[in-house]
């Protein structure tokens, strides 16, 4: 058990899964288990954001996410959905540079800057999500990559604007592969990036929810949430499942 007083976040990533009926089945499972998990841990969903009404008789204890935000406030940009659409709708935190995101829609780190700035001005929490490739990781720059894309984000703000800022470090090679860091890699780099944080902003450091993500399912995911640095997971495909999702949750105590 960790034994910090930084808040605890369990989250699942849809992606672009699911559908109206499965949903409510979903919710069906899911609003009955949520009773189960002490009120410490906050759970989100991110379905994909079409369906974002769908949750509406989701539990309160549920808070919902999306996947992806526009960079742009409002105006003519096809397609887009803005921090303040979400705003509106209650949506409560948006991810932000998905490795997906990044490596399939170009999403660098001035637009991940940008993004980020609009959740703020909107009162979005964003989960900014950084990683690193297997081939940097073997280069032995993982370390070095992940904090600079976590620089990219802290250099752009005030310390106190990014108070409600959350990040999840997500391994690229982990990510949908079935291949978890291993507890003591995981802790090993969320040390190194609340380090990374500490040195320009101590507070944030100490405050700043760090998400593990990659591959957590049921079996893995206490032996992780247990490490003194890792405040929570990021879940994609085992959060397709209901009572695996809960079971995720159960185990972040
Ligand atoms: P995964 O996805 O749990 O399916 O590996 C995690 C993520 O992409 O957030």
């Amino acid at each position: 058990m960790t034994t910090n007083t930084r808040q605890k976040i369990v989250a699942g990533n849809w992606k672009s899964n699911g559908n109206a009926q499965a949903i409510t089945a979903y919710l069906e499972v899911f609003n009955a288990g949520l009773e189960s998990i002490g009120n410490e841990v906050e759970v989100l969903l991110a379905p994909p954001s079409v369906y974002l009404a769908n949750f509406a008789k989701a539990s309160e204890r549920l808070k919902l996410a999306v996947q992806n935000a526009s960079a742009q406030q409002e105006g003519a940009f096809t397609g887009e959905v803005t921090a303040s659409m979400l705003q509106d709708l209650g949506v409560n935190y948006a991810l932000v540079g998905h490795s997906e995101r990044r490596s399939l829609f170009a999403e660098t780190d001035a637009v991940v800057v940008e993004k980020v700035a609009r959740l703020l001005e909107q009162g979005v929490r964003p989960i900014l999500c950084v990683g690193e490739t297997l081939e940097q990781r073997e280069a032995g720059q993982a370390e070095q990559v992940v904090n600079a894309q976590v620089q990219a984000v802290l250099s752009a703000f005030d310390e106190a604007k990014l108070a409600e800022l959350v990040i999840a470090y997500e391994p690229v090679w982990a990510i949908g592969t079935g291949k978890t860091a291993t507890p003591e890699v995981a802790q090993q780099m969320h040390a190194a990036i609340r380090k990374g944080i500490a040195a320009t902003m101590p507070i944030l450091a100490e405050r700043c929810p760090l998400l593990y993500g990659g591959s957590v399912n049921a079996a893995n995911a206490s032996e992780l949430f247990s490490q003194q640095d890792i405040d929570g997971g990021l879940v994609g495909g085992a959060s397709l499942k209901a009572e695996e999702f809960l079971n995720i949750c159960r185990s972040m105590v």
